[in-house]
């Protein structure tokens, strides 16, 4: 993460004060910041050792020591912002505030590390509890100019220490400032319906370590404590926090003139740091008793929150029942806020979103926005039990909170909306997503050990695919393996034995383990190993192997998992509990085929198969005499299987293309889906190829019979019933268009131009649904005019879903110009929100008239991106994601190669883009190879089925 990146305007913050000051006029304290102008990249973390920690251990290097641990805290905060201004009001963004923490000595020790970031400290005050003794401190140090530590350090004077089993007490006395930089305490706007005044609130987003920049304090997840806060904010503004507020609260009272409310908020039970939230705002609420849901005024009134109201508390009560454990806070608020990093922020009692994650309008938002909402609401949701109630000792476990949250929020809405068919959709969207990274050399396990993540980039890029999607699916691997009741009964007992605790995965796996023996060593192999492994299954001999299954097909695969097996026959027998714990088994019986067999049924298992020739030939076979016969998500799995088998070099491409042929008769969206999803590579590989045209064809063929499937539904801007029904319209329309099919197209510019000419008639809306695509196509189809057109709509929208599918639909045209001036439109947060700028550049990259525009736009304002965003968790990183998937020449590996030595030899920090940046050359290196491999075998595929 770049260093000082938020002290552009206003308060220098932590820069080269030097004050003396008196303490009750009796302790002289100097307070001294020792700051190194410029700025060094974090390169190798710095020990202090210009510190003689005596008479204790080693000084820190990027952990705290455990010397002191912190109990409770007291906070007041007071941030001078207006939340509306008037003409002549001055608006400023600085907060006042003080913190008391007090703490247990556990051994002796002459200084207290904990953390500081960007904060004046103006005074600082040590206390001893049981006489009430004022002990000296010297200095403290604030080295987070230096290294990435953050580290306040304070001392004691000369020969005073700190003795083991006594309390004591820190005061400080500090001041910080809010930015519109989405961490910390910042502050957020937005504009009143029809009118143009412009609202200021401040909101908060802590995690992972940015609670430093709002109050001293020791940020690791593991020194939980009691918060105690109290916030003084303008009259008319309102204030809100993690838990509720005290009987007492809202005073009035008047300083320097002007009217201040005081908001005191109940102290906490035990959390950490991360967890922490406030809101200081003027926005409206559903007014529910306990449980409310927030949002800018207007949305209320229109109903916009009803929906998140609704899910939010079944999906609570559910969780409550299922986990055996009352929800522990006695209140609930979720909250729409106009900017928020993620998508949504678990903060106990004070659950954060982004309104497009939370707000729902009928007739305007679609389906999948409505699911959307929901899976968000119950992923935060099972936090405030895993994460929340239990946390995870160190970052390293993070896939403890965000695996199970992933995990649980499919529980939570299957229970919300049993038609969904959630767990199929969890294949889709969790498993096959963690295989795609997971398959490259440079995966990291699950669970890395702590030492491989101490530095905040290194938190930061955890944050990602593996924690969520791998975790969840490990998850699911295991509950199925020790049937879903004895998975939920161990789950139980982890809760309930550590509440208010930490924990690492060792802890898990004892709970579990007293259901189930052999947890801890089962479930290691899929934790603490990078990647996952492919099955080979010999169905004539009954021979099986396992080896790391990578994309890279000269990588290093001798690994070995315990990998639970099941399996289907053409006859319909199935078998289970199968246990593969070597590289080579076998030859075992159950493994022989009559005509197929297919191993890991519904795809709950954490691998890949691949199949000696006859079985192959036998599926395919069965796909087109009878596709029934196979269960849908395996037809899904072997499609996706067989493909990135292919890449892996383990089967031919022609194997993998052959399974795309019974898809003309296929009209179930997960299947196709899968087809989609790998075809996609293809097309992102050769759509500037002379393999576009045979490939085009090909697909348009495939596509037509499903698009005629639900043509009537399309037509007539309607959709079906059935939720995979209405994702599988999605699906036919998004290929159909995208390949070219004429009526697809035809279709989508009629309608945009029947609500172009008549935008605010109730008979030419589009259905939310099918809006994505009709706006891109029919802008990709059009010029400047329905460009214009689209742009006025999305500036004029306060609806986010609707905002979201324009912007999108915007991305879509082919003219350069048009795209250039998008992409500059990013660097204006008055156009493009700051928290949308990623997915609209990688929009117009995923464009191939795009690509070499958004790459060139992103080199070209790097700079500016690391300082305006490099403080968010994934900004960077997902951004080098997106416009590099494309890359697939030696000039671009070149170019990516050369932009990853300039950003170090600048010394620009790229922060969490650097894991990004090796993932990218990585893969560009495949694909690189795999487009020299398959050109022409793939040209002749499609041509041979084209003729
Ligand atoms: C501020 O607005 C009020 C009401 O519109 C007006 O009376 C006043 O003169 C304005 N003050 C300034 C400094 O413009
Ligand atoms: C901390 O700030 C609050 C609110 O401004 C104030 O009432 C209190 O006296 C301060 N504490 C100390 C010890 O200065
Ligand atoms: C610090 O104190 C704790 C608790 O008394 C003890 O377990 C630990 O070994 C001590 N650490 C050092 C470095 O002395
Ligand atoms: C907002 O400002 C614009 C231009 O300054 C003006 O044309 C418009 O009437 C204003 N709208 C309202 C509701 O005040
Ligand atoms: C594949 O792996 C081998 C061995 O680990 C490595 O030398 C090679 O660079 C990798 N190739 C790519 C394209 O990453
Ligand atoms: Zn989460």
């Amino acid at each position: 993460m770049a260093k000082g990146l938020f002290m552009s305007t206003g308060l220098a913050v932590g820069t080269g004060i030097m004050t003396l000051s008196a303490l009750g006029g009796i302790i002289t304290m100097a307070i001294i910041f020792q700051v190194q102008v410029g700025h060094n990249p974090p390169t190798t973390r710095v020990p202090i050792t210009t510190t003689p920690v005596i008479p204790t251990g080693p000084p820190p290097d990027l952990r705290l020591p455990r010397n002191v641990i912190p109990q409770r805290y007291h906070i007041f905060l007071r941030p001078l912002f207006y939340h509306t201004l008037t003409n002549e009001t001055i608006q400023s963004f600085i907060f006042m505030g003080n913190s008391t923490v007090t703490f247990e000595c556990l051994n002796k020790t002459r200084s207290i590390f904990l953390h500081s970031k960007d904060l004046t400290v103006k005074k600082l005050e040590l206390t001893r509890l049981d006489n009430g003794d004022i002990l000296t401190v010297n200095q403290h140090v604030n080295e987070s100019t230096v290294s990435e530590t953050d580290f306040l350090e304070v001392k004691l004077e000369d020969d005073a220490v700190l003795e083991p089993n006594r309390s004591y007490s820190l005061f400080a006395d500090f001041e910080g400032e809010m930015f519109n930089d989405l961490t910390g305490f910042y502050t957020s706007t937005y504009e009143v319906e029809n009118s143009n005044e412009t609202r200021y609130l401040g909101a908060t987003q802590m995690a992972a370590t940015d609670a430093r920049k709002v109050f001293p304090c020791f940020d690791e997840p593991d020194l939980k404590a009691n918060f105690s806060l109290t916030l003084t904010h303008r009259e008319g503004s309102s204030a809100l926090a993690n838990w509720p507020k005290k009987r007492t609260s809202g005073s009035e009272i008047e300083i320097d003139g002007e009217k201040w409310v005081v908001t005191e908020f109940q102290s906490t039970k035990k959390m950490s740091t991360y967890l922490m939230a406030f809101v200081v705002s003027e926005l409206a609420n559903t007014g529910g008793i306990d449980y409310k849901v927030w949002a800018r005024p207007e949305a209320i009134t229109d109903g916009h929150a009803k929906y998140a109201d609704t899910v939010a508390n079944k999906i609570l009560n559910f969780y409550e029942s299922e986990l055996g454990l009352k929800y522990p806070v006695s209140k609930l608020d979720h909250i729409a806020l106009p900017d928020l990093a993620p998508a949504g922020m678990e903060n106990w009692g004070l659950i954060t979103y982004r309104e497009s994650a939370l707000l729902f309008a009928e007739g305007v938002s679609s389906t999948f926005d409505k699911e959307y909402i929901a899976t968000l609401i119950a992923h935060q949701l099972a936090h405030q039990w895993f994460g929340n109630l239990v946390t995870m000792k160190w970052w390293n476990d993070l896939w403890l909170s965000e695996g199970f949250a992933t995990y649980m929020s499919y529980q939570g809405l299957k229970h919300l909306e049993p038609s969904w068919n959630t767990e199929d959709l969890f294949v889709v969207n969790e498993v096959q997503r963690a295989f795609q990274v997971d398959a490259l050399t440079a995966a990291y396990p699950l669970s890395p050990s702590e030492e491989e993540i101490q530095s905040l980039s290194e938190i930061n890029g955890l944050f990602d695919t593996i924690t969520y999607s791998k975790g969840a699916a490990v998850l699911r691997m295991l509950s199925h393996y020790m049937s879903t009741g004895s998975f939920k009964e161990g789950i139980k007992k982890y809760l309930k034995a550590l509440e208010y605790e930490s924990a690492n995965q060792y802890d898990l796996w004892t709970y579990l383990q007293e259901a189930d023996t052999n947890i801890e060593e089962i479930m290691s192999t899929w934790t603490t190993q990078a990647g996952y492994p492919v099955l080979t299954v010999n169905t004539g001999t009954g021979d099986i192997s396992q080896e790391r299954f990578l994309l890279n097909s000269t990588g290093n695969k001798a690994v070995v998992w315990h990998v639970p097996i099941n399996l289907l026959k053409n006859d319909g027998s199935e078998v289970h509990d199968l246990l593969l714990d070597k590289a080579i088994g076998g030859p075992r019986p159950e493994l022989k085929r009559d005509k197929w067999i297919v191993v890991n049924i519904n795809c709950t298992g954490y691998y890949r198969v691949n199949y000696d020739r006859g079985n192959w030939e036998g599926l395919m076979a069965q796909q087109k005499a009878d596709h029934h016969a196979i269960p849908m998500i395996n037809r899904a799995q072997l499609i996706d299987d067989a493909f990135n088998l292919a890449r892996g070099k383990y089967i031919d491409v022609t194997l993998a293309l052959n399974t795309t042929k019974y898809l003309k008769n296929e009209t179930e969206y997960i299947p196709w889906n899968a087809a989609m999803k790998n075809l996609k590579y293809f097309i992102l590989m050769f759509d500037r190829s002379e393999v576009y045209g045979p490939m085009q064809t090909y697909l348009k063929d495939q596509i037509t019979n499903l698009y005629r499937h639900f043509e009537h539904d399309t037509m007539s801007n309607t959709v079906p019933k059935n939720h995979l029904d209405q994702y599988a319209q999605l699906e036919a329309v998004t290929v159909a268009c995208k390949v070219g099919l004429k009526e697809c197209i035809d279709t989508a510019t009629n309608m945009f131009n029947q609500w172009k000419e008549n935008p605010y008639n109730t008979t030419t809306q589009i259905h939310p649904n099918l809006r994505y695509n009709v706006y891109c196509y029919a802008i990709a189809d059009g010029g400047q005019a329905e460009w214009e057109f689209a742009w006025e709509k999305y500036l004029n929208s306060t609806i986010a879903a609707e905002k979201d599918k324009l912007r999108y639909g915007l991305s879509c045209t082919r003219h350069i110009w048009l795209l250039n001036r998008y992409l500059q439109y990013t660097l204006d947060p008055t156009k493009i929100r700051k928290i949308d700028t990623v997915s609209t550049i990688n929009y117009i990259a995923s464009n191939v008239a795009g690509q070499a525009l958004a790459w060139d736009f992103v080199r070209g304002n790097w700079k500016h991106f690391s300082e305006e965003h490099g403080g968010e968790i994934k900004f960077l990183g997902d951004l080098i994601d997106g416009v590099t998937e494309r890359f697939s020449t030696e000039y671009e590996l070149q170019q990516l190669k050369q932009f990853q030595y300039d950003s170090d030899l600048t010394g620009d920090s790229i922060g969490s883009a650097s894991r990004a940046l090796e993932r990218a050359i990585e893969r560009t290196q495949i694909n690189i190879q795999w487009v020299k491999d398959n050109k022409d075998t793939v040209l002749d595929w499609f041509r041979s089925e084209t003729k």
